[in-house]
């Protein structure tokens, strides 16, 4: 098992967040998480990423059966797991360019060569549509929700981790991007790589594999299943899934 959240609690500011997530995730899958606003789903990629803002009040989180709770943000990177945010930072004055230079060199611990490391950001940048000219931006200075998205999915596929948490990757993209990211996602599927993947829409879901999917309310997992859940809830919408949690 790559992930393992057990009975996870987690806070803000003293207010509970998480109240008992439990999810296993098994290398090789793709998991699916969905759930109402302010549900709680990018609080939890920001506690699995160890986050300083929130403090965790319970339970555990197991990196191939080994707890992380007392890992770094930095070590939680280094050892494989990757977090694409619902809402980019914008970095002023570092290119995005050296931002992947700098993150290859940390991964790897020694530097990439300079031939080697244009290629692989050549190649990734046009499976992206990107334009190879966005190296030498700012990194997400001025980009368009679109372009951010795809930065961050760029990141992803330069860095190849073993856990990747996808925070809403698909929100502001128009129709022709959701395909791209979607086939650059399917492309990061592998048997050693695990994939969490936190989403509105169950249009992105339909342009790749999913293994299962979760519904999160009020701080937790209250169902899981296979694509019908998503079919479900497109239908019923999350009033349906409350009333079945509390009865
Ligand atoms: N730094 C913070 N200070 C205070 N409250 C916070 C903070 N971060 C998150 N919260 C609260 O935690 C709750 C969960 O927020 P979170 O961003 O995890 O929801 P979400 O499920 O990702 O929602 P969305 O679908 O809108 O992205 C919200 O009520 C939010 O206001
Ligand atoms: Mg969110």
């Amino acid at each position: 098992m790559i992930l393992t959240i057990r009975d996870l609690h987690a806070a803000i500011d003293g207010t509970a967040i998480l109240k008992g997530v439990n999810l296993e995730i098994p290398a090789g899958e793709m998991h699916v998480i969905m759930g109402p606003n302010g549900s709680g789903k990018s609080t939890l990629s920001n506690v699995l990423m160890g986050h300083p803002d929130y403090t965790v009040t319970g339970g555990d989180i197991l990196l191939n059966g080994q707890s992380i709770l007392n890992w770094s943000t930095d070590e939680r990177a280094r050892s494989g797991m990757f977090l694409s945010f619902q809402h980019p930072a914008a970095i002023p004055g570092v290119s995005v360019n050296n931002l992947m230079r700098n993150v290859m060199q940390n991964m790897r611990g020694a530097e990439m060569p300079l031939r080697e490391f244009r290629q692989e950001l050549n190649r990734v940048m046009d499976h992206l549509g990107m334009d190879r000219r966005f190296a030498a931006r700012y990194v997400n200075d001025g980009f368009s929700g679109g372009e951010k998205k795809r930065n961050e999915l760029l990141q992803m596929m330069m860095m190849q981790p073993k856990l990747a948490i996808l925070d809403e990757i698909d929100s502001g993209l128009d129709i022709d991007a959701l395909r791209t990211i979607a086939s650059g996602v399917e492309e990061m599927r592998n048997p050693q790589r695990c994939m969490l993947l936190i989403t509105h829409y169950k249009r992105l879901l339909e342009h790749m594999t999913i293994d299962r999917v979760h519904v999160f309310v009020d701080g937790r997992i209250v169902a899981s299943g296979g694509l019908e859940v998503a079919d479900r809830l497109e239908q019923e919408g999350y009033e349906s899934m409350r009333a079945s949690h509390v009865s």
